[in-house]
């Protein structure tokens, strides 16, 4: 792909044709704050805080393509005046109680309000008194107005990664927010609870319900279905917290469905069975593997010496590895069967 050559502050910089100031930016370790922007999605340009100075005229970074020659300054007193002020005009509609938030210390307005500075004064003086009311309808997904920065960035994932369409601008002025179809809870509307605007969220606006933090996570593959996307398992205390996609597989790229997101309670639930189970005088007793296996074993014999092998059957899953299922189709075969299927036809 053609280089466009372009200078950003001190630096001369070549990227591909096509590139957004702001990725040529980033992308190169030129830090320029912004809230709206993300990489998976089309940019828009609706907060305005990554506005840098091209000849004279203050625009959008990440709404702003490369030109050849370029020169752009990413500070300068203009840049960094209206950039405090349109910063200060998204915290005055902020709740700042950052120390009960769930994004504490990862939030990226707490970042950006940082590295640009607010006049406090100011901010308390045109606080928001408006309390918008949580909601706490969804198993999964806690939704909070007050923290909402109308960065646009979870309707565009419903949109644009999912295709699900759940959520959209609702309201206009001062009221306007974030809403389902009909300002319903989120429960009750069309969202699959996917998550994937929580992952993106840049504030505690979209939270997940369960917040334990990891403390460590491990890499592996989701295992209920035959999909096998890629996921981090984030643990605690031997348990598993949290899940996250892993955007280096090539499965998902980072995406998961609501089972592979959330669903992992039953990993640890006390009512999981850790030991098989062999009924003996009508009741469920523990046993242990060999005899379970054992067990299983004499049976099998004991119906393929009464009925033939071909009265044996197997039913694989998809939740198993490829090696397994061929392990299974491999066993069914020693024993003289060839009647195989798998749950993913069903
Ligand atoms: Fe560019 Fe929001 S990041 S306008």
């Amino acid at each position: 792909m053609a280089q466009v050559k372009l200078r950003v502050d001190d630096r001369e910089l070549a990227v591909p044709a096509g590139t957004t100031v702001l990725e040529a930016a980033l992308g190169n370790g030129i830090y320029v704050p912004h809230l709206c922007h993300h990489p998976d999605l089309k940019p828009t340009g609706m907060c305005r805080v990554c506005i840098v100075d091209i000849g004279g005229s203050l625009v959008p970074s990440c709404r702003t393509l490369v030109t050849e020659g370029m020169i752009v300054k990413t500070g300068g007193a203009m840049v960094e005046k209206v950039r405090r002020l349109v910063v200060e005009l998204l915290i005055v509609n902020d709740h700042q109680d950052c120390l009960s938030c769930g994004k504490n210390a990862s939030c990226q307005l707490q970042e950006v309000t940082r590295y640009v500075g607010a006049d406090q004064q100011r901010v308390q003086r045109f606080k928001a008194q408006e309390h918008r009311p949580v909601d706490d309808s969804h198993p999964f997904i806690r939704r909070d107005a007050n923290k909402c920065i109308m960065c646009g960035i979870c309707v565009r994932t419903c949109d644009e990664v999912t295709c699900i369409e759940a959520i959209d601008y609702a309201f206009r002025g001062y009221a306007q927010r974030i809403s389902t179809l009909g300002d319903k809870p989120l429960q009750e509307s069309k969202c699959t609870a996917c998550g994937e605007c929580v992952v993106r969220c840049p504030v505690g606006a979209l939270l997940p319900r369960q917040g334990t933090p990891p403390s460590y996570s491990v890499k592996t593959v989701c295992t209920y279905c035959g999909c096998g996307c890629g996921i981090h398992l984030g643990l605690r205390d031997g348990k598993i917290v949290g899940v996250t996609g892993d955007r280096d597989s090539v499965v998902n790229k980072g995406e998961l469905c609501v089972k592979g997101r959330y669903g992992f309670s039953f990993v640890n639930h006390p009512d999981r069975l850790t030991t098989p189970l062999i009924k003996r005088n009508g009741q469920f007793e523990p046993a242990s593997w060999d005899e379970a296996l054992h067990l299983v074993a004499s049976k099998f014999q004991e119906v393929q010496a009464r009925h033939g092998p071909d009265s044996l059957g197997g039913l694989s899953s998809a939740r198993v590895t490829n090696e397994d299922n061929y392990l299974f189709q491999k066993l069914l075969r020693s024993l003289g069967s060839n009647s195989i299927d798998h749950c993913a036809r069903l």
